[in-house]
């Protein structure tokens, strides 16, 4: 079977994949346009895919060869999923193997925003204007005790959970969709509605899944229901947050810093006003960027192309 990757991934799932039924697709250039992307697809019969291009209505009459895809990610909002199911199309993720990587991104960027890492590290990289430290200027906060409120409580979620009680013996409280029992008790963390999550909130770290109609979940109205000490931490998908709210409310006090592992757009602009305020800290989308986590990513996503190719289930597929 022809099978289209549209970027080189770790060996581990490169040698999954090399196999005799098995005819690889690569392109000779590592960003394609929509385009070329689509003209690679639409000679294949799955692809394993990497990046934002959305696979809908439009890609699948574009692509009808296209039987199978095998995201390189574990977000899937770039892909209609109702779409796929009604097509028949099967669509799996990488879960599991990058939520200790990603959570400990969100767990640096909770400490960097608290100690203004970013800031003073700029200031050693421009001359630090002091000579001796300033006993009363450029303070962060501790975070011993302080309540961590995790909106989407899966793995990810949970991963950050644990280190932040292992670490610094923080209360949960979480707030998702559906319950969890059994993190619940593992976390002795408390269900709460949105707005007590706002609320009760220290550092508000965002862990769910990301769907159109969560587009801007968190606004100017959010913004405001949050405690004026508290720090925002986002390592799930940029459009959770409406940029130039969380720039006003920084600016006017309501929230106290920001640590964005993700933009909407990606990258962020370097004109950007968030990136002159120093309670913020931004990185370029770097979740699940270790050798571990994007090897696991490599296997995972190779062994659903190899299901799909020996007729059977792709283990981590995400149809219902
Ligand atoms: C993921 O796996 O969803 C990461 O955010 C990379 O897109």
């Amino acid at each position: 079977m022809k099978i289209f990757i549209n970027k080189l991934i770790p060996e581990a799932g490169m040698q999954i994949l090399a196999r005799p039924d098995i005819d690889l697709l690569m392109p000779e250039k590592p960003e394609l346009s929509y385009d070329e992307w689509i003209s690679y697809c639409q000679q294949c019969d799955a692809i394993l895919n990497i990046g934002a291009f959305k696979i809908d209505g439009q890609f699948f009459d574009l692509c009808p060869s296209v039987k199978a895809v095998s995201l390189f990610s574990v977000g899937y909002d770039q892909v209609d999923l109702a779409e796929a199911s009604r097509r028949g199309i099967p669509v799996s993720n990488t879960p599991d193997v990058l939520s200790k990587a990603t959570s400990d991104i969100a767990f640096m960027l909770m400490l960097m925003v608290s100690r203004l890492a970013s800031f003073h590290s700029n200031q050693v990289r421009v001359g630090v204007r002091f000579k001796y430290f300033n006993p009363i200027a450029n303070l962060g906060q501790e975070l011993y005790g302080k309540t961590l409120g995790i909106f989407g409580l899966g793995r990810i979620g949970y991963e950050m959970a644990i280190k932040c009680k292992a670490a610094y013996d923080m209360p949960i409280i979480y707030h998702n969709r559906n319950r969890h029992p059994e993190m619940e008790e593992k976390l002795g963390a408390r269900y709460v509605s949105f707005e007590e999550l706002l609320q009760q909130s220290d550092v508000l770290s965002i862990h769910a899944n990301y769907t159109p109609e969560q587009q801007h979940t968190f606004n100017a109205e959010v913004f405001a229901q949050m405690k004026p000490t508290s720090i925002i931490v986002n390592t799930a998908r940029g459009g959770f947050i409406q940029e130039d709210d969380l720039y006003t409310a920084l600016q006017e006090g309501q929230v106290w810093g920001a640590g964005l592992d993700v933009s909407d757009p990606e990258p962020m602009s370097p004109d950007s006003p968030l990136l002159k305020l120093e309670r913020v800290c931004v990185l370029p989308h770097i979740g699940s960027a270790t050798l571990e986590a994007r090897s696991g990513m490599a296997s995972t996503a190779a062994r659903n192309i190899v299901a799909f190719v020996e007729g059977k289930p792709m283990p981590t597929c995400l149809n219902p």
